[in-house]
């Protein structure tokens, strides 16, 4: 029987007695996804969103089963990023049990809180509600068998964050950065936020977004607006793999607000993606 999860996914009030933790089956949830991967950052708008939806649609492209989770509860940019606004994400329900279906565009499998509210509303939520809507997310898709499940990750190091890392094993983190300086000042606490003891989740490299802009009447030419090789430097510095530069590409942004993302074009924006796409699955499969 299927339903619109409309009315399936509703928030549970948490009751101080009785703990959530015990309905959700932690690490072991998500047997049928070979590996998890956030991607993080330490500043907002650095282009996570547009980094996690491209590397979701150059990994399929080659031939990988792909998911992506947006995680930011409250500031989703998954469904208008894919061109999904309108989908009504099902609900089936097996063996009694009410599972999400998610939405299918571009080979990849797309699930956002954004489906499940007007895009005009903002989310007021206490902390607590959020992570417990993420959970039930998390916990409740359908994701079937995948290669891949990317998690696009608010930005900085808040409750979700540890709420994710303790409710799914994931098997490495992407962190995006500009290369200004206001911006890298905090890559190291998004770094540390996964390398520390308690969380242990190996970071796979560092991606620098807007690293530098060529204008197309001008290709020879890169003018690096906000600083050149800021996050290259951060990598070696931190010892970590700088898995691509991307330019600043006007298509990048117009393509993300129309939904149809770059990575689906043969240009070197979208070139640049399946190459970053290839390096993360190398590193993983
Ligand atoms: N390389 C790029 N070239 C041009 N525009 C870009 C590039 N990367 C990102 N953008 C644009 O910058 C804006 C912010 O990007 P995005 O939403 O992906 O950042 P974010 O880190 O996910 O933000 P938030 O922290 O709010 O989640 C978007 O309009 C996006 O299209
Ligand atoms: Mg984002």
């Amino acid at each position: 029987m299927k339903q619109s999860a409309y009315q399936g996914l509703h928030y549970v009030k948490p009751s101080p007695k009785k703990s959530v933790a015990h309905i959700y089956k932690g690490k072991e949830g998500l047997p049928q996804v070979r590996h998890v991967v956030a991607v993080a950052s330490g500043k907002g708008g650095v282009g996570k969103s547009t980094v996690a939806v491209n590397l979701a649609v150059a990994l399929a492209q080659q031939g990988l089963k792909v998911g992506l989770m947006d995680a930011d509860v409250y500031g989703p940019s998954i469904p208008k990023m894919t061109g999904t606004e309108q989908a009504q994400p099902l609900v089936e329900v097996v063996a009694g049990i009410e599972k999400i279906i998610p939405v299918e565009r571009y080979g990849v499998k797309w699930m956002s809180i954004g489906y499940f509210s007007a895009a005009e509303k903002p989310l007021i939520w206490r902390g607590p509600m959020a992570t417990n809507a993420l959970r039930q997310l998390l916990n409740q898709v359908e994701w079937g068998a995948l290669d891949v499940l990317l998690i696009d990750l608010p930005p900085g190091t808040s409750d979700i964050h540890v709420s994710i890392t303790q409710e799914v094993k994931l098997s490495g983190a992407v962190v995006v950065s500009t290369p200004q300086a206001v911006a890298l000042a905090d890559v190291e606490k998004g770094v540390n936020m996964f390398l520390n003891d308690k969380v242990n989740v190996p970071v796979l490299g560092l991606v620098e977004n807007m690293a530098w802009f060529t204008p197309e009447e001008l290709p020879d030419n890169k003018y690096y607006i906000f600083g050149k090789d800021g996050v290259a430097r951060l990598a070696e510095k931190l010892h970590l793999p700088l898995l691509a530069q991307l330019p600043i590409v006007q298509g990048i942004c117009e393509s993300g607000d129309g939904g149809t993302p770059i990575a689906l074009q043969e240009n070197a924006a979208g070139s640049a993606f399946l190459a970053l796409a290839a390096k993360i699955a190398g590193l993983l499969l």
